[in-house]
């Protein structure tokens, strides 16, 4: 519990933890931040020492309220309409496998954002500006006040968004959904920065053994799931 604890105030102060799935998903693990305090010195460390890609991960009632689909639900329907039904067309190479990854039932991919005052939006300023952003409409947006995401952001853009699963962890446990229980547990919004840690020797995942020294060097704390699932069901009950 000690070390949940301890996670849990690292996220209250804006400070990243570290999450690793499980031996028996991606083995992976992201570095993870709150949105809403979002630096662009913090950005730098998520592609510096992170590496992977940078998203941010949401809670569904959100997403519902956003407008925010499933990249493969998009899909389905382009792939449906786009040749108006008419058999095959030219993207079928692509739309007939949608939804097919190796570790999991379903992507948490949803679209592509830069906020409107970005210029081009990959800079470390324009990212982190369009994360905090995406923090602060997921914030209003749990509070029931209306909101236009259309009006605040362009799509596509250079910052992925994840929808966390309905059911959360007791659906899916990828970092998406063990991310937004975190918040929820420290009273934060649901509105997470992750990326996945790569090893820049060997462009493999980052070992879990290497995470865990690194995050002993950096004094972040280091989760994995079933950790935070245990405690999230604890916290339910
Ligand atoms: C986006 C990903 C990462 O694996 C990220 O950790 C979120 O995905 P998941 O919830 O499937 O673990 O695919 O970079
Ligand atoms: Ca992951």
């Amino acid at each position: 519990m000690y070390r949940i604890e301890r996670a849990k105030n690292a996220l209250k102060e804006g400070k990243p933890i570290l999450i690793y799935d499980s031996d028996n998903r991606e083995g992976e693990t992201d570095i993870v931040y709150p949105a809403t305090t979002i630096t662009p010195a913090d950005l730098f460390r998520l592609r510096s020492d992170g590496g992977g890609l940078i998203c941010v991960a949401i809670h569904p009632d959100s997403a519902d309220r956003l407008g925010l689909p499933f990249m493969v639900d998009v899909l389905q329907v382009y792939s449906s309409y786009s040749n108006g039904g008419r058999g095959k067309n030219k993207f079928d190479t692509v739309t007939e496998k949608i939804g097919d990854i190796p570790y999991d039932r379903k992507s948490s991919f949803s679209i592509w954002v830069n906020h409107r005052e970005t210029f081009t939006g990959i800079t470390d300023n324009d990212r982190a500006l369009t994360i905090r952003k995406l923090g602060e409409i997921v914030k209003r947006s749990m509070n029931g006040n209306g909101v236009n995401f259309g009006d605040e952001f362009r799509s596509p853009g250079h910052v992925a968004i994840l929808r966390a699963a309905r059911g959360l962890v007791s659906e899916r446990v990828g970092q998406t959904e063990l991310s937004i229980v975190m918040a929820i547990m420290a009273g934060i919004t649901p509105s997470m920065a992750i990326c996945e840690m790569l090893d820049h020797r060997t462009g493999k995942a980052l070992s879990k053994k290497d995470a865990i020294e690194y995050g002993r060097l950096n004094d972040m704390p280091f989760l994995e799931g079933s950790e935070i699932i245990d405690a999230y069901n604890r916290f339910k009950d």
